[in-house]
């Protein structure tokens, strides 16, 4: 029997394509016109896919592949898919749960120490020829603060476990209360805010979050309140944002994550309350090979055995 045909969607390491190029025929979708020739091409051979959270997975593309068995996602988000018409067309949808858990919580501590006590500000300063001149005390610290963590799953939780060791009170808020935590669960996001000092975002994107972090939101955080997103720019009303920061509603933001990637929008660049990262949270080689290599087992194991290794909640599989 010939190897299935993989159709490759977005950037992707490597190890990905080198791995999936031993045991399938892989094809490239192009960013630009040549994406058509390739589809009217091998679309309808096409039996499964390796797609990137940079790339929109629509009900169009999906339909351009009548033969689609699985799409595995390169990440845990998987926003980027219209999971709904895949499971309608009865496709599999995988992604890359827990093996960058702990990597996305440590750098969610990162930016969440860089943001409170300035220290990007600090090494631009020092840069800049100015260390003489002192830097200011920072008005941050995270002594005495509590942390309040909107989506408490697996990287919730692993912030909440580094945040708890660092002598920070933890409190959260998701659409279900988790029982096997011990700390208090907060019934509404706007609550959650008013509760604590440092708002952390952790959650999925995709409509049913889609600009709950608003102006009402940045209100309740208040001036002494920082915000650090980890989880998706779409969450956030990032010109709210902008404003909250502008007019100092909060003090800080820490951001990993933006509404519409790679745009930044430029009132921040120029904000120095601000930390700004290029979504790195899971980019270190270790990380991102683990997350390679999971995309890649899940196609292999789907091709060889039949079933899916990590399939997300909504696609139509149960295991056995
Ligand atoms: P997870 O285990 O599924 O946790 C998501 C949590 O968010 C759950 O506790 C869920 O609880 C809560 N949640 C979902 N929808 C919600 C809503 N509408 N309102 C309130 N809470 C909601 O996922 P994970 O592995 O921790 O990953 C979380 C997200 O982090 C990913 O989806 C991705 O977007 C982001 N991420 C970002 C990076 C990065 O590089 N910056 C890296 C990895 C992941 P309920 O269902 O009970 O509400
Ligand atoms: C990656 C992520 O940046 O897993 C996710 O949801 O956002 C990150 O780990 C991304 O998946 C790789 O492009």
């Amino acid at each position: 029997m010939p190897n299935p045909e993989i159709l490759i969607v977005g950037g992707m390491m490597p190890l990905v394509r080198d791995s999936l190029a031993d045991s399938f025929a892989t094809h490239d979708l192009p960013a630009d016109d040549e994406a058509e020739i390739l589809l009217n091409t091998v679309g309808d051979k096409i039996r499964g896919m390796a797609s990137s959270p940079a790339r929109r997975i629509d009900s169009e593309l999906i339909d351009r592949l009548p033969e689609l068995e699985i799409i595995a996602n390169y990440g845990v988000g998987f926003d980027n898919v219209d999971v709904a018409h895949a499971a309608a067309r009865n496709i599999i949808v995988t992604n890359t749960p827990d093996v960058l858990t702990e990597e996305v919580a440590d750098s969610a501590i990162g930016l969440t120490i860089m943001t409170v006590r300035e220290l990007s500000a600090a090494e631009r300063w020092l840069r800049a020829g100015n260390w003489k001149k002192h830097y200011p005390l920072t008005r941050g610290t995270l002594r005495g603060k509590r942390m309040g963590i909107f989506g408490l799953g697996r990287i919730g939780r692993a912030i909440a476990q580094r945040a708890q060791a660092m002598g920070m009170e933890v409190c959260y808020h998701n659409r279900t209360r988790v029982r096997d935590v011990p700390y208090p669960y907060i019934s509404s996001l706007r609550e959650l805010a008013t509760h604590c000092d440092i708002l952390m975002c952790a959650a999925p994107g995709g409509e049913a979050t889609r600009g709950l972090i608003n102006a009402e939101i940045f209100q309740a955080l208040g001036p002494e309140g920082t915000f650090i997103n980890i989880g998706r720019g779409s969450t956030v009303d990032e010109a709210a944002l902008v404003t909250a920061l502008q007019d100092r509603t909060i003090m800080a933001a820490g951001l990993d994550v933006f509404e519409n990637e790679p745009h930044v929008p430029p009132e921040l660049l120029s904000m120095d309350h601000v930390v700004l990262l290029p979504h790195v949270a899971s980019a270190s080689v270790h990380t991102r090979n683990a997350m390679a290599q999971l995309l890649v087992d899940n196609l292999t194991n789907w091709f060889v055995n039949g079933s899916p290794l990590t399939p997300i909640a909504e696609t139509p599989w149960t295991a056995a």
